[in-house]
Order: structure tokens, then sequence, then C-alpha cells
């Protein structure tokens, strides 16, 4: 009995004693310990406060003082360790525009009978040689019976120290633009229109090429703070939902471009003219019903950039 009680005190001493080798200073180790956990706890509390769409003050400063506490140090830092930590799905859970009047996320998707359904933000493994990811955007908006998803995908690039520098004097981007910037060249967006059952039914390919740039000041296992060269923030919260993969299907249909689309409105509206024109009765009826459906769509068509704003952060900021 003695015995074990004396091998128990030497046990336990040794381990004191071991402890504090490991670790000689011991303010060293309390300093350590809380920062672990204060990082786990200011993402609980950023997850939380988007979750309850709180106040922007508190948002803001929790995204402050994340990005405080993970800014990678060297510009030396290689692609893999830089970029692959970011890789994966995410929802565009808030966003923070930095001036008043830039526009929130979703350029013209958000307004009159749309309905914003989801948003996402992916970084995904590279295509393109001296690419270090690829961006996907995606929208999902949903209008009377049917659903719009917005795609756009796009190459990012590491920007070296010099073009960080240049755009963040040019932008005047508050703290500056960290060695994880990129810049994201778009292809054209992708406009499909699908039933609520998700059957495609019309894919276009519309308006121009687009290229943005997209800072991170913070990364987990959970979310991914972003940057826009102007400022705005973004947080984005990993997702395993299905629904963001939905792109990978879509993109995959053929589109039909623009010049197709617009003489197919065209055709149909010069043919409702001839109807106004030479019938009667019921026909004459659909005929004028026809032309005010296909030449305003034929002129929507025309002029239609995919929605896509010159100043909105994450369809995104304007070129460059
Ligand atoms: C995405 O994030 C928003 C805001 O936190 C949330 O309301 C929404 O349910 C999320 N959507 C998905 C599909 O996870």
């Amino acid at each position: 009995m003695a015995r074990s009680v004396h091998s128990l005190l030497l046990a336990l001493i040794l381990l004191i004693r071991a402890n504090s080798l490991i670790s000689p200073c011991p303010s060293l180790r309390r300093n350590v310990k809380p920062l672990f956990s204060s990082v786990t706890d200011k993402v609980d509390q950023l997850l939380e406060l988007v979750q309850h769409n709180s106040d922007e003050t508190s948002i803001r400063q929790t995204i402050e003082e994340l990005s405080a506490l993970n800014s990678p140090r060297s510009d030396a830092e290689d692609d893999e360790s830089l970029f692959k930590p970011l890789l994966g799905n995410y929802n565009v859970s808030f966003t923070l525009p930095n001036l008043p009047n830039e526009r929130p996320v979703g350029g013209k998707w958000n307004r009159g009978p749309f309905v914003l359904e989801s948003q996402w933000q992916h970084l995904i493994p590279k295509k393109v040689q001296n690419s270090v990811a690829q961006a996907v955007n995606m929208i999902i908006v949903r209008i009377l019976f049917w659903r719009i998803y917005v795609i756009l995908r796009g190459d990012a690039f590491r920007l070296s120290s010099l073009d960080r520098d240049r755009l963040s004097a040019v932008r005047n981007t508050p703290g500056g633009l960290s060695p994880r910037t990129v810049r994201a060249d778009f292809d054209p967006p992708r406009v499909v229109l699908c039933t609520r059952q998700n059957k495609v039914l019309l894919s276009l390919s519309l308006g121009p090429t687009s290229s943005v740039f997209l800072d991170t000041t913070f990364c987990d296992n959970r979310v991914r703070i972003g940057k826009g060269s102007k400022g705005s923030r973004f947080v984005f919260v990993r997702s395993n939902d299905p629904v963001a993969d939905e792109w990978k299907r879509l993109v995959a249909h053929k589109p039909v471009g623009k010049r197709q689309l617009v003489s197919f409105f065209g055709g149909f509206g010069l043919a409702s003219l001839m109807g106004v024109w030479r019938c009667s009765g019921i026909f004459r009826n659909l005929s004028i019903l026809g032309m005010l459906l296909c030449w305003p769509s034929a002129l929507l068509a025309a002029v239609s950039t995919g929605g896509i704003e010159e100043d909105d952060p994450t369809m995104m900021e304007g070129s460059y």
C-alpha cells in the first residue's frame, strides 16, 4: 500500500517536472493555450453572428480579430501551403460592402420578382498550369415556376508582391493585400434556366469575361474570410450541401449563344408582326401577345451582360 502511494507520488513529481521541462516558461504556456481556443471561439462567435444576421459592427469586429490572428507571414511561402488549405465548397454567408453604396452580392439577381435561394463561392483544384485554383461563383435564384442558375467559373492566379502593392495603391485597399490575393479570370457567365425539379430548359452563355481580385485574410476548417480589393469583406462558410456541386452538371450543357437567342426571339417577333398584320380574331391576339413577349426578349438578350455589375464584389469587383 505504502509502496504504491510512494510510486504514485514519484510518478506525479516526474510528470510535473517533465511538464516544466517541455515548457520551461509557464507564462508562455499560459499564453499559447488560450490563443488556440480563442481562434475556435472566435469562429464559433462569427458563425453565430452570421447565422442570426446580427449587426454589422460586431461581425466586422470579429472578422478583423480573426484576420489579425491568421495572416500568412511571408511572401516566400509556396502555392501549396498558401492556397491548398483554402480549397473547398463555400456558402456565401455574409457580405460587408466597404462603402455603403457598394452593392451587396448578387448583382441584378436579388431584385424585383427574383428570390435569391443560395449563393456560393467555391475554390477548387486548378485546371490551368500557372494558376493556383479555380474559382466558381454560383447564384441560385427562384422566379415563378423556374429556377435560374448564374455560374461563373474562372482560373485564379497568384499576384506578385509588386502587383499587389500597385493594386492596393490604386484601389486604396484598407490594410493592403496579403500574399493570398488572387486574380480570378472568369469565363463568360452561364445562365441556366431550369424547372423547379431542376430539368434544364435553356442554357445560355451571356456577357463578357471578367476579372476580380480576392484576398483571404482567414481560413480554417469551417470558414474562409475574403476581402475584395476595395475592402469589402465576405464570410464564406464551408458546406457539404450537394446543391453546391450543381454547377458541374449544368455547365456540361452546351449553351445557346447570344446570337442564336437574339435571332430566335427576333424571328418569332417578326412572325408575330406578320400575324398581327395578316390575321384576325384569336390568331391576331396571339400574335400581339407574341410580339409583346418576343421583342423585349430579343432586346434583352442583345444587351444582356449576364447580371454582372462592374462594382459588385462577389460576382465580383470590376475588372483590372
Ligand atoms: C448559407 O448561409 C446562409 C447565411 O448564413 C444561410 O441562411 C443559408 O441557409 C446557407 N445555405 C446553405 C444551403 O447552407
